[in-house]
């Protein structure tokens, strides 16, 4: 791994959402760094609530396949061109992460282990944002969908909660504002406004 390039602040501030990649390869080996450094996230009992199907180099192609199935059903009846103009947005990524969680019964754990989880993404984006990877974390309904969890192998008690598609890009997209703490904060006080 590199040595941080980034200061956390930069990094957590500065990071985008990439949604347009340039086709560029993810290497192997600097993603499983990612996520050996990203697991060190914060995580009720240390249940490590999480694990990853990864597709990466070779594994794209067949991933990609099953994306054009599921996302555009009738791709057969589309020109070649109409075809790749859709499927750009999933042929530029150069690796994709699909975050497996368990769904306990118990809604506390079950909400634990999402948020865990969710840290651990954000963990993922930030310290791919460091070595100059973008990623985006994608929800599309069909995480959710019998056929794409069977094929990622999702099981029973299961769920997908991120596709996250990472690669090298070109262009950063503009930040959208965020609130301000004046905005979004209140002082605690026993008084309570009637
Ligand atoms: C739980 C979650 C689900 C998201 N799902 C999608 C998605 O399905 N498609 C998408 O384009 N972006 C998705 N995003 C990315 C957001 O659109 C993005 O984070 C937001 O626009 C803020 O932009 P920024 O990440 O560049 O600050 C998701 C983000 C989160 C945290």
């Amino acid at each position: 791994m590199s040595e941080q390039s980034l200061s956390i602040r930069k990094a957590i501030v500065e990071r985008r959402s990439i949604k347009k990649f340039n086709g560029q390869p993810v290497e192997r080996e600097k993603l499983m760094q990612i996520i050996d450094d990203a697991v060190w996230a914060p995580n009720h009992k240390n249940r490590e609530p999480w694990r990853m199907v990864v597709a990466c180099g070779d594994e794209l192609k067949d991933l990609q396949q099953l994306l054009r199935d599921t996302a555009i059903p009738k791709w057969r009846e589309l020109t070649a061109e109409s075809l790749e103009k859709q499927m750009q947005k999933f042929t530029t990524p150069g690796a994709y992460v699909f975050v497996i969680v368990p769904e306990d019964v118990r809604q506390k754990i079950r909400l634990e282990d999402y948020a865990a989880a969710s840290t651990m993404i954000q963990n993922m984006q930030l310290l791919a944002w460091d070595l100059g990877i973008g990623s985006c974390w994608k929800t599309p309904e069909y995480l959710d969908a019998p056929e794409f969890r069977s094929v990622i192998g999702a099981k029973s008690g299961e769920r997908i909660i991120s596709m996250l598609q990472l690669g090298y890009f070109d262009d950063i997209p503009k930040a959208r504002e965020r609130k301000k703490s004046s905005e979004i904060v209140t002082t605690f006080s026993l008084k309570r406004e009637e």
